[in-house]
């Protein structure tokens, strides 16, 4: 049965300033997603609010909105099948420093706040942050 998902990548602000969003974007291509959607932009703090909304309660919130929108970062729409899991799998632990030998954390990651990338954690918050991001 075929299973085709799409899901919510964001390349963040550390990944973006140190001109690592092209390398990224190979990276997801060479293991089969399809970029369906793209864009730079950068937002601010109250979107980015919006955004982690279901972190609100987590002593990191603050800090992780300032961070958000603290640069340019790269949103895009991923397509694959089982896009939302294999992209997570991909990405390594939420620490770099727990993040296995191949995933983009492990590579790229500084810390748990700049881990160089976000992805959607289920098939349903993949339509809400897409929605969020792509909505027209
Ligand atoms: P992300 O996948 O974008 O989702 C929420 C982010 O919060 C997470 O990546 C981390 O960068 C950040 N964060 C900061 N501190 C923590 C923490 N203690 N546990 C989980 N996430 C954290």
């Amino acid at each position: 049965m075929s299973n085709l998902e799409q899901t919510l990548s964001i390349i963040k602000p550390d990944a973006v300033e140190r001109n690592l969003d092209a390398e990224i974007k190979e990276f997801f291509k060479n293991k089969g997603f399809l970029i369906l959607k793209e864009k730079k932009i950068q937002i601010d703090k109250s979107e980015a609010e919006k955004f982690y909304k279901v972190h609100e309660t987590k002593p990191f919130y603050n800090d992780l909105c300032n961070y958000l929108s603290s640069g340019p970062i790269v949103v895009m729409v991923l397509q694959k099948e089982n896009a939302v899991k294999v992209n997570r799998e991909l990405m390594g632990a939420t620490n770099p420093k727990d993040a296995e030998e191949g995933t983009i954390r492990k590579k790229y990651g500084i810390s748990i706040d700049k881990n160089s990338v976000h992805g959607s954690d289920s098939i349903d918050n993949a339509k809400m942050e897409i929605d969020f991001f792509f909505k027209d």
